[in-house]
């Protein structure tokens, strides 16, 4: 009679992860020590996943909390970018840039290309990789960020916006070369570069090369300066290929080029 009373290991087991707070690992108990009782996983298989699984529901939340306080627009990760469409892209290099040292050493990194070819997918990437690791992020682009400067400054309130801009490990400036920049916005944007050099790294996306960047920000003294700074501990990655987006529009019009009823259903008025 007592041995069925008394808690099983597993039920012990389940305590012990609920008293320690650790749903992630309660979560996948069962089904790991299953494949440990059908000999799929041994004894130190088996806590490594149990770990694991703890460590990916954390991971997991601190990327929601992110997501909600760096107003990233999406979750990309390096797992859904297909390199084989992107042929110019080192991978090794995107590769080593996700082990994030470049935070450490508070470098830069750049992507520069023609629209489409995932300039701010692998940006976002390196911010999701960068809030997993439980490290502060913030993304804007260019323009967003120059009109909270200007409303800062504004308001009177321009020092307390530059310290929340500088804070994060990693600011994402993305879409520098879409709007041409103001005077004023320009030199608001400097000093918020100014502030994070050698403080903390940023990641800045452009569809136009450094040259253009006089152009850009309207004067190209600024704009040399504040390349000056930005390259100074930069890694670039210049992309050089075709539009991902294209791609997928290319794939519609192959099948209604196939298809030439659906071609006329879908064009005649
Ligand atoms: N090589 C790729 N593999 C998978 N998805 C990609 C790739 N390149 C771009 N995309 C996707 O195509 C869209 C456009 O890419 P994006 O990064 O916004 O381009 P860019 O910022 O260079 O204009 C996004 O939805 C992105 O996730
Ligand atoms: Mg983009």
């Amino acid at each position: 009679m007592t041995p069925a009373k008394r808690p099983s290991r597993r039920d012990r087991i389940r305590a012990q992860l609920a008293d320690l707070k650790l749903p992630g690992a309660l979560e996948a108990l069962d089904p790991i020590l299953s494949s440990v009782d059908g000999g799929r996983f041994t004894a130190a298989e088996a806590i490594e996943k149990l770990l694991a699984a703890q460590i990916d529901l954390r991971n997991n939340r601190r990327l929601q909390a992110a997501m909600r306080a760096s107003r990233l627009p999406a979750v990309k990760t390096l797992a859904d970018f297909d390199f084989s469409f992107q042929p110019s892209i080192k991978r090794e290099q995107i590769d080593s840039l996700h082990e994030l040292s470049f935070l450490d050493r508070k470098e830069n990194v750049v992507f520069l290309g023609p629209p489409g070819v995932g300039k701010t997918h692998l940006a976002i990437s390196l911010a999701v990789a960068t809030a997993e690791r439980g490290r502060r992020i913030y993304y804007g682009a260019l323009a967003d960020l120059i009109t909270s400067l200007e409303e800062a400054q504004a308001a009177g309130r321009l020092q307390q916006r530059l310290k929340v801009l500088t804070h994060p490990a990693l600011l994402i400036v993305d879409e520098i070369g879409y709007v041409p920049i103001s005077r004023t916005g320009a030199t608001l944007f400097f000093q918020l570069v100014n502030r994070r050099y050698e403080t903390g790294s940023t990641i800045l996306t452009s569809n136009q090369s450094f040259e253009e960047w006089g152009r850009i920000f309207g004067d190209e003294v600024m704009a040399t300066a504040l390349i000056d700074r930005l390259l100074h501990h930069c890694h670039i990655v210049n992309i050089r290929g075709n539009s991902y987006r294209m791609r997928q529009h290319a794939d519609v019009f192959n099948t209604l080029r196939n298809n030439p009823s659906t071609t006329e259903a879908e064009t005649s008025p």
